[in-house]
């Protein structure tokens, strides 16, 4: 699909070059109105399309959204289902839209515990829009940052153990490779909405050097004006990567 009628990055200077963010809120957004949950959750999906869309226009060129942790199962089944069903809605029903933003797809998380419908749907969302090159979008579903840890450091240990790699050779790069996000780029910025300000097993190793922005906005009253707040934040914090700076 052609992104040629998208409005050009309108600020040159260099931003961040991946945001993550954790997507907060949606129940208190209910809550505030009387809503069942699932209605912060709907307008939680809007808000997922406009900050697509606002992160492309803004010259964003990866987005990770933090969509179902592998701890929210243990939420009231309703609610579970709920979440998945509107998954399954946003792969099925996604795919122009994001063509049109020029995003490509991809989903990171343990695939073992999806409906099996919701898998091939992934999937084939994945391959339409792979040919997508304005911004990358990561949606992590089932996914939780200690269990990717754990799962390769098994990998490794069992390659070390079969003498296709030797121990003291295992390095960040290594290590990287085993990781469901590998060949994604580290986030430069972490955001995480609704106030709260914790990381919530969320990217624990790809976040070693991202700036963290709070806000207290709900997810689903998230904007493109608000990401553009964050971005202006995060270009005035002093990047030091463990030196002393300049
Ligand atoms: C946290 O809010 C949000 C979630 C656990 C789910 C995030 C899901 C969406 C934004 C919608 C679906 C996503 C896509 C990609 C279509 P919360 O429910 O914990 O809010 P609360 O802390 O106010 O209760």
């Amino acid at each position: 699909m052609s992104t040629a009628s998208l409005p050009a990055n309108p600020d040159p200077s260099p931003g961040p070059q991946h945001i993550a963010i954790i997507m907060d809120g949606n129940g208190r957004w209910a809550k505030a109105r009387r809503l069942p949950r699932v209605a912060g959750h709907r307008r939680g999906a809007d808000a997922v399309r406009k900050i697509i869309r606002g992160a492309g226009e803004l010259g964003v060129p990866v987005l990770t959204l933090f969509a179902f942790s592998t701890e929210n199962w243990t939420r009231p089944a309703d609610e579970v289902s709920d979440l998945m069903g509107l998954l399954r809605h946003y792969l099925r029903n996604e795919l122009e839209e994001l063509g049109r933003n020029g995003a490509r797809l991809r989903v990171i998380g343990d695939r073992d515990r999806l409906a099996r419908d919701i898998v091939r749907d992934i999937a084939d969302a994945e391959t339409r829009t792979r040919s997508n090159t304005r911004i990358d979008v990561n949606i992590c579903i089932n996914y939780g940052s200690r269990d990717e840890i754990l799962r390769a450091t098994r990998n490794l240990a069992r390659r070390v153990a079969a003498g296709e790699i030797a121990a003291d050779r295992i390095d960040e790069a290594a290590f990287e490779r085993e990781l469901l996000t590998a060949g994604v780029p580290d986030p430069d910025l972490l955001i995480r909405t609704s106030g709260e300000q914790r990381i919530s097993n969320f990217l624990l190793w790809q976040c070693a050097y991202a700036e963290f922005v709070f806000v207290d906005t709900l997810w689903p009253d998230f904007g493109k004006e608000h990401l553009e707040q964050a971005i202006a934040e995060f270009r005035k914090r002093e990047r030091r990567y463990g030196g002393v700076g300049t």
